[in-house]
C-alpha cells in the first residue's frame, strides 16, 4: 500500500537524524514535517546538546520534549539547519513560509553551515511560483509592495487569521503573492529584498538546501 502523506513526513523526519551528530547543536525549523523531526529528535536528545529555533511553535515542541534551546545570538555557527519547504525545485532553491515562520527560519538558516531540507515529493517543482509566495512586510508597506508584485504579475492577498491580518512571530504581516514564475531564484530574492518594508521574502536561494530527503513511494530520494 502506497505511504500517506502523514507517513512520507514521518519517514523524512526520522531520517533527518542521519545529519545530526554527538554534542550538536541543532538549527530546527518549522512545520508539519518538522514536527515528525522534532519527535525523532527527542529520541536522541541525551546525545546532543540541544537546538535554535526558528518559532515559537517549534519552541514550544522542543521544550515539551525536554530539549534545550538556545538563543540565536548564543551561537557563531551551528553545523546544521533541518526544516521543511513549500516548494522546493532540483537546484535546492525554496519557497518557505506557509508556516509565516519564514524570517526567523533564513536567520537560523543562515548560522548553518548545512541545510537539510525535509519534504514529501509533492513540495517539487520544476520553477518555483505555484505556491504564492510569502513574503513577511512591515504593516504600513503592504500597499505599495503589492502594487510593486502587480507589476511583476503577481496577485498579492494579505494573509488573515481569525477574520483580522496574520501578526507573525515578530509582529508584522504576512503578503502571499500568487502568479508568479521564479525563473531566476537568487536574482529575484535580491531585488525584493531592495524593496523599502520588505522584512524577509520566502525566496530561500541564498539560503537554499545543501540536501533535500524527499519522501516518495520508493522510500527516502536524496536529493544533493
Ligand atoms: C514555515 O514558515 C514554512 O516555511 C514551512 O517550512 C513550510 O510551510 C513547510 O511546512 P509543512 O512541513 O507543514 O508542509
Amino acid at each position: 500500500p502506497a505511504l500517506s502523506q502523514d507517513e512520507l513526513k514521518t519517514l523524512v523526519g526520522q531520517a533527518a537524524l542521519d545529519y545530526v551528530n554527538e554534542g550538536d547543536i541543532v538549527g530546527v525549523g518549522t512545520g508539519s514535517t518538522v514536527n515528525r523531526f522534532i519527535d525523532a529528535l527527542a529520541g536522541i536528545k541525551s546525545r546532543i546538546r540541544g537546538a535554535v529555533s526558528s518559532s515559537e511553535a517549534s519552541t514550544a515542541r522542543l521544550a515539551a520534549l525536554g530539549i534545550a534551546v538556545f538563543d540565536a545570538n548564543a551561537v557563531d555557527e551551528l553545523p546544521v539547519y533541518i526544516d521543511g519547504a513549500d516548494e522546493i525545485d532540483g537546484h535546492g532553491h525554496m519557497v518557505k513560509g506557509g508556516g509565516a515562520a519564514l524570517t526567523r527560519e533564513k536567520i537560523v538558516a543562515a548560522l548553518a553551515c548545512r541545510f537539510v531540507c525535509i519534504a514529501d515529493e509533492s513540495k517539487l517543482v520544476p520553477v518555483l511560483g505555484r505556491f504564492p509566495l510569502p513574503v513577511e512586510v512591515i504593516p504600513m508597506a503592504a500597499h505599495r509592495i503589492a502594487r510593486q508584485f502587480a507589476a511583476l504579475g503577481g496577485h498579492a492577498a494579505l494573509r488573515h487569521k481569525d477574520g483580522a491580518p496574520l501578526v507573525t512571530d515578530n509582529g508584522q504581516h504576512i503578503l502571499d503573492v500568487a502568479g508568479l514564475s521564479i525563473s531566476d531564484p537568487l536574482a529575484f530574492e535580491s531585488q525584493v529584498n531592495q524593496w523599502p518594508g520588505v522584512v524577509t521574502v520566502g525566496v530561500f536561494a541564498h539560503q537554499k538546501a545543501s540536501v533535500c530527503l524527499l519522501g516518495t513511494a520508493q522510500g527516502v530520494r536524496t536529493l544533493r
